[in-house]
């Protein structure tokens, strides 16, 4: 049973099978957060842990009982926190009713259990039979407004998901000015925060910041989760570190603004809130709406940061991803992009597939540029008809020629833009955000849809419609090239324009909807300016996504790194470009390229037509490789072993372990003259059983992990090698 309620106790208590989370009722009727960390092993009321000054500090704690006052004077812990009654903390629900008052008194109403996790209506969500949901419903102690707290439990991998839903069952509309997923406090205050920040062809690479008095925040505003900061991070103990002491995971399963924020206050207790960035958030609740918050995933553990990247893996894996490409191998793919830019036609096109077919390659994508009247990125975002004159023939041909090299064939949209050149635009030039008498900001020449209105979202579909029905095509690459400006929604009144980021966000997931429900065969894999939507949210629909425009496997390093510790290497879009790199101009091996490739889909994105005959030699093996190597790449567990960020060290390392195999990944940083050979610690084999190592030698498991393994690879900057660990004995 993952989950216990005591009606003596007034405790609530979630197990998974390392961890355990509790709240409780106090004798006022306020739900408090009682623990979250290692699995207890008896039941207890864990309410003992509180400071005895947090108690006594509330004036008469025990005289209150019924009478309505009551006040949280900023240290209890508690499960949800709202402004207005005596919490300054940060807090998770702000909620102004129909008088203009601001405040929520939530007192404990009632609670129960559903078998299954939860559905979160219009928002994507984990989901699974073996799952279980708590919903602790609060109401307000004046007036029908109901919190109802929904708590998805997933035992075997430790993950717990929580959201929330408002109920506004008054005759009254009440505004939400903030609505955040989760609140979670803590009764000590030594805490780091771990997040993932970047920049366009830099993302997610790891900062570490202790949490002190006042807060530590990470957020978006731009109304999508950004390449900034990623709606993740790493909460943990200050001696944390991959394998060692406790430390907690968040990932937030939403695509627009949000708000990560951790504080410690006066008496020393640390806050997380996550949710919706409440700057330019505001929803109004008529009388028997509902508000749904997106969820928030989080798990605990123990033992460091490796152990709460397994279980994010595997959840992820296992009840977020969707449709067939969940568990089926994805085609290894060649990308037209960075091999030919704007500049291509249908000829060149089927050449690269031909030689791309005789190496392995499996689908050829078609990249920006093949619509509307589209030679750079000034025009035809919107118009989503070929542009036969450039390919030479039409859409359904060009597939068919693609297909008839033995190769899928696979496309680029970039559905929620629009360009001030095309047709769209001069039909339509409300579809665009707009705010009334000024310009419209441009990025990349380009305008975002108002995907908050249904009419938009329709033409868009139909016009992806027509190209899905027309030609064979067997994956999308969902772009998104700019952020959010001009916040104006010509649809909604004035006192409703602060719901529009929040409006765009449910348009775009029930467009995902309907496109992903009505193409159930094709792969889909989302992009933002390379990974700069790189969130859960955007995973419900798409099984993969575009980690980074930056394909240099030594800046990769980070990159991928920074994104293993919360995401699957099954996520992770990584392909084999050219040398000298597009971007940083490094020059590296091709076997180096192909490696860090290995630890994400895998595939080309260069112009294979312009590679040697040894070139393409060592791509065939690399896709030969990949292959032999997919389910345990894909499904193994990810330790990080040597971190790109360890300046005593000339190499980066990593592994994966499924079962009885590993593959141990090392790529040289650089070089240095006469370098000694290093040694890593392996980590997840078994202690007693006996490996190979490429087919030679006898290893002792243990050995491998305590004594550990030298490491090198061949002379020169950026070279790599690749060992295969085999269980023998
Ligand atoms: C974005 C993507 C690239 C490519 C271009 C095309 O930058 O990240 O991979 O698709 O758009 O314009």
């Amino acid at each position: 049973m993952a989950i216990v309620i005591n009606e003596q106790n007034k405790t609530f208590t979630v197990s998974t099978k390392n961890s355990t989370y509790q709240m409780k009722v106090n004798c006022a009727g306020v739900l408090l957060h009682t623990y979250y960390g290692k699995k207890l092993g008896g039941e207890m009321d864990m309410s003992y842990s509180i400071k005895r000054d947090m108690v006594e500090d509330i004036p008469k704690y025990e005289a209150i009982k019924g009478d309505g006052q009551y006040s949280l004077v900023e240290v209890l812990p508690q499960e949800l926190s709202c402004f207005g009654c005596g919490d300054y903390r940060d807090t998770a629900l702000n909620l102004r009713h129909s008088d203009g008052s601001l405040g929520l008194q939530p007192i404990f109403h009632s609670v129960r259990t559903e078998k299954g996790k939860y559905n979160i209506p219009s928002l994507p969500a984990f989901y699974g039979d073996e799952g279980e949901t708590l919903i602790v419903t609060l109401k307000d102690r004046v007036y029908d407004i109901f919190v109802h707290l929904y708590y998805g439990v997933f035992e075997e991998t430790d993950v717990i998901l929580r959201s929330m839903r408002i109920e506004n069952k008054t005759d009254k509309p009440v505004t939400l000015e903030k609505a955040l997923s989760l609140t979670l406090d803590f009764n000590y205050s030594e805490f780091d925060l771990i997040t993932f920040y970047g920049r366009w062809a830099s993302e997610r690479d790891v900062q570490r910041v202790p949490v002190e008095h006042g807060s530590v925040q990470g957020f978006s505003t731009r109304g999508a989760s950004g390449h900034i900061i990623n709606p993740s991070c790493i909460l943990c103990e200050r001696e944390a570190n991959e394998e060692y002491g406790n430390a907690y995971g968040f990932a937030f399963v939403y695509s627009g603004s949000f708000l990560i924020s951790a504080s410690k206050n006066y008496n020393n207790n640390a806050r997380i809130v996550i949710g919706i960035n409440p700057e330019n958030f505001s929803f109004e609740l008529s009388p028997n709406d509902i508000f749904c918050t997106p969820e928030v995933a989080m798990t605990f553990s123990s033992c460091g940061f490796s152990k709460i990247s397994h279980n994010f893996h595997k959840a992820i894996r296992n009840n977020l991803c969707r449709g067939q490409y969940k568990t089926a191998r994805r085609p290894v793919l060649i990308n037209n992009w960075e091999g030919t830019y704007f500049d291509f036609n249908a000829d060149k096109l089927v050449s690269m597939a031909k030689d791309a077919s005789e190496l392995g390659v499996e689908m050829l994508v078609l990249d920006d540029g093949w619509f509307g009247k589209r030679n750079d990125d000034h025009t035809s975002l919107g118009d989503w008809y070929a542009n036969e004159n450039k390919l030479g023939c039409s859409l359904s041909e060009l597939a068919e020629r693609i297909n008839e090299t033995g190769m899928k064939f696979g496309i680029w949209f970039e559905p929620e833009c629009i360009s001030e050149d095309s047709d769209l635009y001069r039909a339509h030039p409300d579809y665009a955000f707009k705010m009334p008498g000024r310009k419209p900001t441009l990025y990349r020449q380009q305008l975002v849809l108002d995907m908050s209105r249904k009419e938009v979202r329709d033409n868009i579909f139909m016009q992806l419609c027509n190209i899905l029905d027309n030609a064979n095509i067997s994956y999308i690459k969902w772009d998104f090239n700019r952020s959010i400006t001009d916040l104006y929604s010509c649809e909604l009144p004035k006192d409703k324009q602060g719901e529009i980021f929040h409006r765009y966000i449910l348009g775009l997931y029930e467009l995902l909807d309907r496109i992903t429900s009505k193409y159930p065969n094709i792969l889909f894999e989302s992009c933002s300016s390379g990974g700069g939507r790189f969130d859960l949210g955007m995973h419900y629909y798409m099984p993969q996504a575009w980690v980074s425009d930056n394909t240099d496997p030594i800046d990769r390093l980070r990159i991928q790194g920074g994104t293993s510790f919360i995401y699957p290497v099954s996520r992770m879009g990584a392909h084999v470009s050219a040398s000298p790199n597009h971007i940083t101009g490094r020059i590296t091996p091709l076997e180096t390229r192909g490696l860090v490739a290995y630890f994400g889909t895998y595939g080309l994105e260069l112009d294979i037509n312009k590679m040697s005959s040894v070139e393409k030699e060592e791509i065939r093996r690399q896709i030969k490789e990949f292959k032999r190597f997919y389910e345990l790449i894909q499904y193994g567990d990810y330790y990080r072993l040597i971190s790109p960020y360890n300046a005593n060290s000339l190499y980066c390392s990593w592994m994966v372990v499924k079962e009885s195999e590993a593959l141990l990944a090392v790529v040289k940083k650089q070089n240095r003259a006469k370098a000694a050979d290093e040694v890593v610690r392996l980590k997840g084999l078994k202690h007693n059983a006996y490996y190979s190592i490429n087919g030679e030698g006898k290893y002792l498991g243990e050995a491998l992990m305590s004594l550990g393994l030298p490491i090198w690879t061949d002379n020169g900057d950026y070279t790599s090698k690749l060992y295969y660990i085999k269980q023998i004995i």
